[in-house]
């Protein structure tokens, strides 16, 4: 009976933009060639420019997403490729990234099974980048805890000494909110961002601050929006939906922001609470 072991093949060439490499099934008759050109830039030699490194990969023997394939590149063909993944099933953000021109998350994004196409793999668009697909996060996370994303009362009393209750209404207004898991996408995919990261706090960011003001047992709104009231914050936002579109897990930043101006404008007011949350 045939072996049915299946023993890869590591072929390198060189070619004009760098190295090159294959993997390949020793059973080739059926192999499903496809070519993954990923960003490569390393700190180790700055004076070298970021370029596309391509990687072919026998689909037959890889997972069907495209983090299985880097994985699999990293695994078996090129050990020095640098990328973040944790979780591989699209709850813990690391693996954002920019897939076919798109921010998305590599675990859970499909591989196109289009062989005669290579798919393009950057970074998160406009950010600093560390080191291949993997971007300088501080910023964003210096935004991210600059709108005190934790509850917040006036009544001080000492952890553990009461519950703060909501009625189920109340906590359905966190609903599309609480689940974002921070990926960046949204953020990165927005040209107000890229042109004003500064200062402009971007959509995950402002999502999450809104989550925390209509928070029906934080009491601290008015001092949250205080501190978003300038033109820059918020109002950089010109609602051009490229977060909306991009959230791999379908939440609505834009909408989130919309109601945030709304609040900051007083054309809204945040809604009582439906109960005494003490
Ligand atoms: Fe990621 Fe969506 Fe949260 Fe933005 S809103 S950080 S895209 S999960
Ligand atoms: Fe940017 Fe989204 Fe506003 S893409 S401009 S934050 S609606
Ligand atoms: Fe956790 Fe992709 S590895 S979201």
């Amino acid at each position: 009976m045939a072996n049915k072991v299946q023993l890869f093949k590591t072929l390198r060439t060189v070619n004009n933009q760098g190295l090159k490499f294959y993997a390949t099934a020793a059973d080739t008759k059926s192999a499903r060639n496809k070519t993954f050109s990923v960003y490569r830039w390393n700190p180790d030699t700055p004076q070298k420019k970021p370029y596309l490194q391509d990687y072919t990969v026998d689909l037959n023997q890889c997972g069907p997403m495209i983090l299985d394939a880097l994985i699999k590149i990293k695994n078996e063909i090129d050990p020095t490729l640098t990328f973040r993944r944790s979780c591989r099933e699209g709850i813990c953000g690391s693996c954002a990234m920019n897939i076919g021109g798109v921010n998305t998350l590599a675990c859970i994004s499909n591989i196109d099974k289009d062989t005669s196409k290579a798919t393009k793999i950057y970074p998160l668009p406009h950010m600093y980048v560390v080191k291949d697909l993997v971007p300088d996060m501080n910023n964003f996370y210096k935004q991210y805890k600059s709108i005190q994303p934790w509850l917040q009362r006036k009544d001080n009393k000492n952890i553990g000494d009461e519950q703060y209750l909501q009625s189920i209404k109340d906590r359905d207004q966190l609903d599309g909110l609480y689940e974002c898991i921070l990926c960046a996408c949204c953020s990165t995919s927005c040209p107000s961002y890229w042109w004003n990261s500064d200062k402009f706090l971007g959509p995950a960011a402002i999502m999450q601050s809104y989550r925390w003001i209509i928070d029906s047992r934080d009491t601290n709104t008015q001092e949250r929006l205080e501190k978003l009231k300038d033109p820059f914050s918020v109002f950089r936002c010109h609602t051009i939906m490229n977060c909306t579109n991009c959230c791999p897990k379908g939440l609505n930043p834009a909408k989130a922001i919309a109601e945030t101006k709304k609040l900051l404008g007083g054309i809204a007011k945040k809604k009582e609470p439906d109960m005494n949350s003490v």
